[in-house]
Protein backbone atom coordinates (compact mmCIF):
# COMPACT_ATOMS: atom_id res chain seq x y z
CA UNK A 1 0.00 0.00 0.00
CA UNK A 2 1.30 3.93 -0.48
CA UNK A 3 0.89 5.19 2.67
CA UNK A 4 0.87 8.86 3.46
CA UNK A 5 0.52 10.12 7.05
CA UNK A 6 0.55 13.80 7.89
CA UNK A 7 1.30 13.87 11.41
CA UNK A 8 0.69 16.60 14.30
CA UNK A 9 3.72 15.96 16.48
CA UNK A 10 2.34 18.04 19.34
CA UNK A 11 3.60 21.15 21.29
CA UNK A 12 7.00 19.34 21.53
CA UNK A 13 8.06 17.11 24.21
CA UNK A 14 8.03 14.21 23.00
CA UNK A 15 5.59 12.52 26.20
CA UNK A 16 3.15 14.45 24.04
CA UNK A 17 3.71 12.96 20.82
CA UNK A 18 0.61 10.55 20.65
CA UNK A 19 1.19 6.51 20.23
CA UNK A 20 -0.57 6.52 17.06
CA UNK A 21 1.91 8.98 15.70
CA UNK A 22 4.98 7.41 17.87
CA UNK A 23 3.37 3.99 15.44
CA UNK A 24 3.13 5.72 11.96
CA UNK A 25 6.40 7.51 12.27
CA UNK A 26 8.58 4.29 13.02
CA UNK A 27 6.13 2.49 10.38
CA UNK A 28 7.51 5.09 7.64
CA UNK A 29 10.91 4.79 5.69
CA UNK A 30 10.71 9.05 4.77
CA UNK A 31 10.02 11.54 7.11
CA UNK A 32 9.24 15.17 5.72
CA UNK A 33 9.35 18.17 8.35
CA UNK A 34 11.00 21.61 8.87
CA UNK A 35 14.55 20.55 10.46
CA UNK A 36 13.42 22.58 13.77
CA UNK A 37 10.17 19.51 14.20
CA UNK A 38 12.51 16.50 12.86
CA UNK A 39 15.20 17.25 15.44
CA UNK A 40 11.94 17.34 17.97
CA UNK A 41 11.44 13.47 17.38
CA UNK A 42 14.78 12.93 18.83
CA UNK A 43 15.86 9.00 18.63
CA UNK A 44 12.51 8.40 16.82
CA UNK A 45 13.60 9.31 13.73
CA UNK A 46 16.57 6.82 13.60
CA UNK A 47 17.71 4.95 10.35
CA UNK A 48 14.47 7.16 8.45
CA UNK A 49 15.60 9.46 5.78
CA UNK A 50 15.37 12.82 6.70
CA UNK A 51 13.52 15.91 4.26
CA UNK A 52 13.78 19.06 5.16
CA UNK A 53 12.73 21.79 3.02
CA UNK A 54 13.24 25.01 4.39
CA UNK A 55 10.65 27.11 6.41
CA UNK A 56 8.40 28.79 4.02
CA UNK A 57 8.44 25.75 1.38
CA UNK A 58 5.19 23.89 2.77
CA UNK A 59 4.21 23.43 -0.86
CA UNK A 60 7.60 22.12 -1.89
CA UNK A 61 7.12 20.09 1.84
CA UNK A 62 3.74 18.82 0.85
CA UNK A 63 4.04 17.69 -2.70
CA UNK A 64 7.42 16.15 -1.67
CA UNK A 65 5.50 13.66 0.72
CA UNK A 66 2.93 13.00 -2.31
CA UNK A 67 5.56 12.43 -4.32
CA UNK A 68 7.55 9.82 -2.08
CA UNK A 69 4.42 8.19 -1.11
CA UNK A 70 3.31 7.79 -4.83
CA UNK A 71 6.74 5.87 -5.63
CA UNK A 72 6.03 3.31 -2.57
CA UNK A 73 7.70 4.68 0.37
CA UNK A 74 6.09 4.99 3.14
CA UNK A 75 6.35 8.72 4.25
CA UNK A 76 5.58 11.09 7.45
CA UNK A 77 4.80 14.65 6.66
CA UNK A 78 5.46 16.03 10.26
CA UNK A 79 4.05 19.24 11.31
CA UNK A 80 3.95 20.87 14.85
CA UNK A 81 1.33 21.07 17.07
CA UNK A 82 -1.99 19.73 15.26
CA UNK A 83 -1.51 19.32 11.35
CA UNK A 84 -4.93 20.41 10.76
CA UNK A 85 -4.11 23.72 12.23
CA UNK A 86 -2.13 26.24 10.40
CA UNK A 87 -0.30 23.08 9.41
CA UNK A 88 0.50 20.80 6.89
CA UNK A 89 -2.50 18.86 6.12
CA UNK A 90 -4.38 21.72 4.17
CA UNK A 91 -1.29 22.10 1.99
CA UNK A 92 -1.63 18.06 1.04
CA UNK A 93 -5.23 18.61 0.27
CA UNK A 94 -5.02 21.96 -1.69
CA UNK A 95 -2.36 20.32 -3.58
CA UNK A 96 -4.82 17.15 -4.17
CA UNK A 97 -7.83 19.70 -5.14
CA UNK A 98 -5.65 22.19 -7.58
CA UNK A 99 -2.90 20.69 -8.50
CA UNK A 100 -3.92 16.49 -8.79
CA UNK A 101 -1.43 14.29 -10.37
CA UNK A 102 -2.94 11.09 -11.47
CA UNK A 103 0.12 9.25 -9.27
CA UNK A 104 -1.52 10.58 -6.05
CA UNK A 105 -4.81 9.31 -6.37
CA UNK A 106 -2.85 6.08 -5.34
CA UNK A 107 -2.06 7.10 -2.02
CA UNK A 108 -3.62 6.47 1.00
CA UNK A 109 -3.71 9.53 3.68
CA UNK A 110 -4.00 9.24 6.79
CA UNK A 111 -4.79 12.46 9.34
CA UNK A 112 -2.96 11.66 13.07
CA UNK A 113 -4.06 14.55 15.51
CA UNK A 114 -1.92 16.19 17.54
CA UNK A 115 -1.93 18.20 20.93
CA UNK A 116 -2.27 21.98 19.65
CA UNK A 117 0.18 24.68 21.32
CA UNK A 118 -3.15 26.05 22.56
CA UNK A 119 -4.18 22.77 24.62
CA UNK A 120 -0.49 22.48 25.79
CA UNK A 121 -0.17 26.06 26.74
CA UNK A 122 -3.99 25.87 28.48
CA UNK A 123 -2.80 22.53 30.72
CA UNK A 124 -0.31 24.56 32.04
CA UNK A 125 -1.67 27.34 33.54
CA UNK A 126 -4.99 25.99 34.54
CA UNK A 127 -8.58 26.38 32.25
CA UNK A 128 -8.48 28.92 30.64
CA UNK A 129 -10.15 27.41 27.36
CA UNK A 130 -13.14 26.30 29.64
CA UNK A 131 -15.90 28.28 28.17
CA UNK A 132 -16.07 29.21 24.29
CA UNK A 133 -12.63 30.26 22.54
CA UNK A 134 -11.54 30.74 19.44
CA UNK A 135 -8.18 30.70 17.73
CA UNK A 136 -7.36 33.31 15.55
CA UNK A 137 -3.32 33.68 13.38
CA UNK A 138 -2.01 37.01 13.39
CA UNK A 139 0.10 36.46 9.98
CA UNK A 140 -0.91 38.39 7.28
CA UNK A 141 1.39 36.50 4.96
CA UNK A 142 -1.81 34.36 3.41
CA UNK A 143 -4.41 36.15 4.95
CA UNK A 144 -5.52 40.02 4.53
CA UNK A 145 -4.72 42.02 7.45
CA UNK A 146 -8.81 43.47 6.93
CA UNK A 147 -10.11 39.60 6.91
CA UNK A 148 -7.45 39.44 10.43
CA UNK A 149 -8.42 42.20 11.98
CA UNK A 150 -12.48 41.23 11.57
CA UNK A 151 -12.35 38.21 13.09
CA UNK A 152 -10.33 39.61 15.94
CA UNK A 153 -13.49 42.63 16.44
CA UNK A 154 -16.02 39.79 16.32
CA UNK A 155 -14.06 37.43 19.18
CA UNK A 156 -13.79 40.45 21.19
CA UNK A 157 -18.31 41.46 20.50
CA UNK A 158 -18.93 37.49 21.13
CA UNK A 159 -16.46 37.68 24.28
CA UNK A 160 -14.58 34.59 23.28
CA UNK A 161 -11.29 33.83 25.18
CA UNK A 162 -8.49 34.05 22.09
CA UNK A 163 -5.81 32.08 21.25
CA UNK A 164 -3.59 34.62 18.89
CA UNK A 165 -1.48 32.01 17.14
CA UNK A 166 2.14 33.79 14.75
CA UNK A 167 1.57 36.52 16.88
CA UNK A 168 4.59 38.21 16.22
CA UNK A 169 7.71 37.22 14.19
CA UNK A 170 10.94 39.13 13.16
CA UNK A 171 9.31 40.70 10.76
CA UNK A 172 6.07 41.65 12.27
CA UNK A 173 4.89 43.15 15.30
CA UNK A 174 2.64 45.66 15.02
CA UNK A 175 -0.45 42.72 14.54
CA UNK A 176 -0.67 42.18 18.26
CA UNK A 177 -0.42 45.78 18.83
CA UNK A 178 -3.65 46.43 16.69
CA UNK A 179 -5.11 43.34 18.01
CA UNK A 180 -4.72 44.42 21.93
CA UNK A 181 -5.96 47.61 20.90
CA UNK A 182 -8.85 46.32 19.65
CA UNK A 183 -9.66 43.90 22.43
CA UNK A 184 -9.62 46.51 24.56
CA UNK A 185 -12.29 48.44 23.29
CA UNK A 186 -14.51 45.61 24.63
CA UNK A 187 -12.48 44.10 27.35
CA UNK A 188 -10.78 46.19 30.77
CA UNK A 189 -6.81 45.89 30.64
CA UNK A 190 -6.49 43.65 33.44
CA UNK A 191 -8.16 41.29 31.82
CA UNK A 192 -5.68 37.65 32.28
CA UNK A 193 -3.80 36.81 29.72
CA UNK A 194 -0.79 34.32 29.21
CA UNK A 195 2.81 34.68 26.91
CA UNK A 196 3.87 31.09 26.37
CA UNK A 197 7.16 30.16 24.71
CA UNK A 198 8.20 27.23 23.48
CA UNK A 199 5.60 25.54 25.44
CA UNK A 200 6.93 21.64 26.17
CA UNK A 201 10.40 22.52 24.54
CA UNK A 202 13.49 22.80 26.23
CA UNK A 203 13.09 27.12 27.16
CA UNK A 204 9.69 26.70 27.83
CA UNK A 205 8.74 30.24 29.54
CA UNK A 206 5.20 30.73 30.87
CA UNK A 207 4.31 34.63 31.60
CA UNK A 208 1.03 35.40 33.68
CA UNK A 209 -0.08 38.75 32.53
CA UNK A 210 -2.55 41.37 31.40
CA UNK A 211 -4.26 42.12 28.30
CA UNK A 212 -2.69 46.06 28.67
CA UNK A 213 0.51 45.00 29.27
CA UNK A 214 0.80 42.60 26.19
CA UNK A 215 4.31 43.58 24.95
CA UNK A 216 5.45 42.25 21.05
CA UNK A 217 8.88 43.20 21.65
CA UNK A 218 9.38 40.33 24.80
CA UNK A 219 8.13 38.13 22.08
CA UNK A 220 8.88 35.79 19.12
CA UNK A 221 7.37 33.61 16.50
CA UNK A 222 7.81 30.53 19.25
CA UNK A 223 5.23 32.39 21.08
CA UNK A 224 1.54 32.05 21.79
CA UNK A 225 -0.63 34.52 23.45
CA UNK A 226 -3.92 33.85 24.76
CA UNK A 227 -6.61 36.85 26.02
CA UNK A 228 -9.46 35.81 28.59
CA UNK A 229 -13.16 36.71 28.16
CA UNK A 230 -14.94 38.94 30.56
CA UNK A 231 -15.09 36.36 33.55
CA UNK A 232 -11.35 34.36 33.37
CA UNK A 233 -9.84 34.65 36.59
CA UNK A 234 -6.83 34.12 38.21
CA UNK A 235 -6.37 31.87 41.42
CA UNK A 236 -3.20 31.89 42.92
CA UNK A 237 -0.51 30.53 39.91
CA UNK A 238 -3.59 29.60 38.16
CA UNK A 239 -5.81 31.17 35.51
CA UNK A 240 -9.46 29.71 35.05
CA UNK A 241 -12.57 30.45 32.60
CA UNK A 242 -15.78 29.65 34.30
CA UNK A 243 -18.82 27.69 33.26
CA UNK A 244 -21.00 29.01 35.29
CA UNK A 245 -20.57 26.52 38.05
CA UNK A 246 -20.95 29.07 40.78
CA UNK A 247 -24.86 29.07 40.98
CA UNK A 248 -24.21 25.26 42.00
CA UNK A 249 -21.35 25.90 44.55
CA UNK A 250 -23.90 28.39 46.70
C1 LIG B 1 2.36 27.78 11.91
S1 LIG B 1 1.69 27.77 13.54
C2 LIG B 1 1.67 26.05 13.86
C3 LIG B 1 0.63 25.67 14.89
C4 LIG B 1 0.63 24.16 15.18
N1 LIG B 1 0.16 23.40 14.04
C5 LIG B 1 -0.18 23.83 16.43
O1 LIG B 1 -1.25 23.20 16.28
O2 LIG B 1 0.25 24.20 17.53
C6 LIG B 1 3.09 28.32 14.46
C7 LIG B 1 2.67 29.09 15.72
O3 LIG B 1 2.15 28.18 16.68
C8 LIG B 1 2.50 28.61 17.99
N2 LIG B 1 3.27 27.53 18.62
C9 LIG B 1 3.51 26.30 18.08
N3 LIG B 1 4.18 25.52 18.96
C10 LIG B 1 4.36 26.26 20.07
C11 LIG B 1 4.99 26.02 21.34
N4 LIG B 1 5.56 24.83 21.62
N5 LIG B 1 5.00 27.03 22.24
C12 LIG B 1 4.41 28.21 21.96
N6 LIG B 1 3.80 28.49 20.79
C13 LIG B 1 3.79 27.55 19.86
C14 LIG B 1 3.28 29.91 17.84
O4 LIG B 1 2.34 30.97 17.94
C15 LIG B 1 3.80 29.81 16.42
O5 LIG B 1 4.02 31.09 15.87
Amino acid sequence: MKRLFIIGAGPGGLEHLSPAAQAAIAASSELVGHGLFLNLLGELKAGKTLHKPPMGEEITRARLALDLAAGGHTTSLISSGDAGIYGMATVVFELLDRQPQPEWSAVDIEVIPGISAVQATAARVGAPLANDFCVISLSDLLTPWETIERRVRAAAQGDFVIAFYNAVSKHRDWQLQQARDILLQYRSADTPAIVAFNVTRKGEDITLTHLGELDPKAMNMLTLVVVGNSVTRRVGNWIYTPRGYEKRLS
